[in-house]
């Protein structure tokens, strides 16, 4: 295994990695080389990988064959680079990756392959084939070790976050362990969430093999219980359908904070009635975070004001995000205030319909200017409604 820490760069040049994201490769060897994704820095120098090669005494001119499981050039980017050092390697991937590989690098050096073809590497190394398109990619396929009966997954099973000395589930701290499930969950959200259906069929696929192994190609390697993360991902889809953790997610902006003083009273509610919730000023927040938060929670608030006629833009923005990574079914409780004119609650209902996100959603409350005591009685009662939703649909 070779694998390199990555930070300071947005992931897929949108989505923030404060807590870095590995990028892992591997190398099989029979009586010929496979090397499985590649170890790019971002500025399409492999460095690292040959250092890692010449670390675990391999020579990259001694690869014969680069399995392209997935073209995004996270794992693929170092092709051009590495063609300079050698040419006779053959590329094994996908009808679908071939021709990005080939408008990418102009690559055509490539041996197309299909559900369970396989390539025998001598030695007793053979691997097969298993395409799974759409996770999340359409060219994407899984690359299966028979003899060690390993699943070298690519992006699927894979989580954000860097990892140190510790490469291995069982070497991981518990509170390893809690990093990389919720650096997982920010991963599927942020990536994978518009994918839920292929990433089903995926691990329907994954259960079809012989697993003992789950080598992906972000984040630890599972040998020792390969089972968690393909239960943690079964678990992953559910949240993007609905069910979700034990908690809350406040997406939240006040604009002189009326809004924000019935937030006040809303968050004295949840602590009186013991709830664990995470709340975030949509203004503020980034991207990774508000998708995962919210992907992450059973239930939603969101506190917002009507702004010029509509939803109080920062958290329009931050909802309309959540729709296009297909976050679906959760309950949802919104309040907020008003000035001259409502129409908040006109745009929330366009936003939802739009992304046929089908929340379930607590009646609103809207007040006109400052909130009066009714009014925070009527956010108190929906929330403590909100409540009973969410424990039904956490797990
Ligand atoms: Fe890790 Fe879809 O690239």
């Amino acid at each position: 295994m070779l694998t390199m820490n990555v930070d300071e760069i947005l992931f897929e040049g949108m989505w923030d990695i404060m807590n870095g994201v590995t990028l892992n490769s591997y190398i099989v060897r029979g009586e010929k080389t496979a090397i499985i994704d590649g170890v790019i820095g971002w500025d399409g120098v492999p460095e690292t990988l040959y250092k890692n090669l010449e670390e675990i005494g391999v020579d990259p001119r001694s690869i014969d064959y680069l399995i392209v499981n997935h073209m995004e050039p996270d794992h693929s980017g170092w092709i051009s680079n590495f063609r300079k050092i050698k040419d006779d390697f053959v590329i094994i991937c996908t009808d679908k990756a071939a021709k990005m590989v080939s408008s990418f690098y102009g690559e055509d050096k490539v041996r197309i392959v299909k559900e369970g073809d396989t390539l025998d590497l001598g030695k007793g190394k053979v691997l097969s084939f298993h395409p799974v398109p759409n996770v999340h990619w359409p060219d994407t396929m899984y690359t299966y070790e028979t003899g060690t009966k390993t699943l070298f997954s690519c992006d699927m099973f894979g989580a954000f976050g860097r990892m140190e000395e510790h490469c291995f589930d069982d070497e991981l701290t518990p509170e390893e362990q809690d990093f990389f499930e919720s650096e997982g969950i920010r991963y599927y959200s942020n990536v994978m969430g518009t994918f839920t259906a292929s990433v089903k069929k995926a691990i329907e696929k994954a259960k079809t093999l012989d697993i003992k192994t789950i080598a992906p190609g972000h984040g630890p390697v599972y040998r020792e219980n390969p089972q968690k993360i393909i239960d943690d991902y079964a678990r992953f889809t559910r949240y993007a359908e609905g069910a979700g953790k034990n908690e809350i997610t406040i997406l939240w902006g006040s604009m002189y904070g009326m809004t924000a003083k019935a937030l006040g009273h809303a968050e004295k509610v949840l602590k009186r009635e013991g709830i664990r919730y995470s709340k975030l000023e949509a203004a503020r927040a980034g991207d990774s975070e508000i998708v995962a938060s919210v992907f992450r929670a059973a239930a939603i608030i969101i506190a917002a004001p009507t702004y010029e006629y509509k939803l109080f833009p920062p958290v329009a923005a931050a909802l309309s995000e959540a729709g296009r990574k297909r976050i679906t079914g959760k309950a949802a409780f919104r309040f907020g205030s008003y000035g001259w004119s409502g129409g908040a609650e006109n745009e929330l209902k366009e936003i939802i319909e739009r992304n046929r996100m089908n929340w379930d959603f607590i009646e609103s409350v809207e007040f006109e200017g400052v909130p009066k005591e009714e009014d925070l009685a009527r956010v108190e009662s929906g929330i403590l409604r909100l409540i009973e939703k969410m424990k039904e649909k956490a797990e």
